[in-house]
C-alpha cells in the first residue's frame, strides 16, 4: 500500500491510496475516529465491507461514512487507486503505523528464514478465502492481520530450535508450540495496539478440526474461523515451499492432501472455499 497526503486544511485531509490486488485497509470506530470519512475510487475495484454489509464498487464510486460506527474493511479486488477524505488529521500516525506494520512483518519473516513476500502471500491467499466465505468486516481485518503476523511468537523461540535442520525432540517441540501463546500475548500487548485484532489467529492457527492441534486441542467450530483459514493456507504453503529438511510437494500433490484431510485436520468450509479459489492463487 502506498499513501500520499495530497492536501490538508483545517484538520481535513485528502490522502491518496494505491492498493495492489488483495491489498487491504481497514478501520474501526473509536472515540478518536474521524467524524466523517469518504472514499472516491479513481481506478480499479474495491470490496467494501461495513460490519456485515458488502458492496463491490468501481471507478467513480463515492463511499461515505459519517460517523464511522462499525468496522470497515476495504479490499482491492484489482489494483486500485482512491482518494480518502478524513475530517480529522490522521495521516502522520497512519503512515507511521503502516511503516511499522511492514517493518515488523519483514523482521518476523527473516527470523523464520522466510521472506516478507512469503508472509504477504499467506495474507493474500487467506483474504481471498475469507471473501469467498463472506466473512464480516471485523473477521476480515482479524484474518488479514493475523495471517501476516501468525508466527510473530517465533521471535521468542531460540534459534537452535527454530532453525534446527532435523526433527525436533518432544521437549523441543513443546517449546516450539509455545509460539502460539507468545504470539497471542505479543499481539494483544498495549505496545502493539494495531496488532490486537489478529491475536486470536496467532493463538489458534495450529488448532486442527479433529482436536489434534495445539495449544488447546480445540475442535470443529470451536476454532475461530479466520484461524482455521490460516491453518489451511499455512499448511499449503509449507507443503509447497522448499525447506532444508523436505522436498517440496507439487501444487497438485498439496491440493490433493488438503482435500484428503477435509473434515479431519481442516474445517470443511475452509477446504471447500480453498478448492474453489486455489486456481487463482498462482496469479497473486
Ligand atoms: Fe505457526
Amino acid at each position: 500500500m502506498t499513501i500520499t497526503l495530497l492536501g490538508s486544511y483545517n484538520g481535513v485531509e485528502l490522502i491518496r491510496h494505491e492498493l495492489k490486488r488483495f491489498g487491504l485497509m481497514g478501520f474501526n470506530s473509536s472515540p478518536t475516529s474521524a467524524p466523517f470519512e469518504g472514499i472516491v475510487l479513481v481506478k480499479g475495484s474495491l470490496r467494501v465491507a461495513y460490519d456485515s454489509e458488502v458492496e463491490i464498487v468501481g471507478p467513480g464510486a463515492v463511499v461515505t461514512m459519517h460517523p464511522v460506527k462499525g468496522d470497515v474493511c476495504i479490499i482491492a479486488m484489482q489494483d486500485a487507486e482512491f482518494i480518502y477524505i478524513s475530517s480529522a488529521p490522521i495521516f502522520d500516525s497512519y503512515r507511521r503505523g503502516v511503516e511499522r506494520f511492514h517493518q515488523m512483518a519483514t523482521e518476523i519473516a527473516q527470523k523464520d528464514g522466510y521472506t516478507a513476500s512469503h508472509c504477504e502471500r499467506i495474507r493474500k491467499y487467506s483474504v481471498l478465502i475469507g471473501c469467498e466465505l463472506g466473512l464480516s468486516a471485523r473477521e476480515l481485518l482479524s484474518l488479514s492481520c493475523g495471517a501476516l503476523f501468525h508466527d510473530i511468537g517465533k521471535t521468542q523461540i531460540p534459534d537452535e530450535i527454530l532453525r534446527k535442520p532435523g526433527r525436533l525432540t518432544p521437549e523441543e517441540f513443546d517449546i516450539m508450540k509455545m509460539h502460539t501463546i507468545y504470539g497471542r500475548d505479543m499481539m494483544s500487548s498495549p505496545s502493539n495496539p494495531f496488532l490486537h485484532i489478529g491475536s486470536t489467529v496467532a493463538e489458534q492457527h495450529h488448532e486442527r478440526y479433529d482436536g489434534s492441534g495445539y495449544p488447546y486441542g480445540l475442535k470443529g467450530e470451536e476454532i475461530y474461523l479466520p484461524a482455521a483459514i490460516v491453518a489451511v493456507v499455512d499448511s499449503y504453503d509449507a507443503m509447497t515451499s522448499k525447506r532444508p529438511y523436505q522436498r517440496p510437494k507439487s501444487k497438485q500433490e498439496a491440493i490433493d492432501e488438503i482435500r484428503a484431510l477435509r473434515g479431519k485436520l481442516y474445517d470443511p468450509r475452509v477446504v471447500d472455499a480453498f478448492l474453489k479459489v486455489v486456481s487463482t492463487l498462482d496469479d497473486l
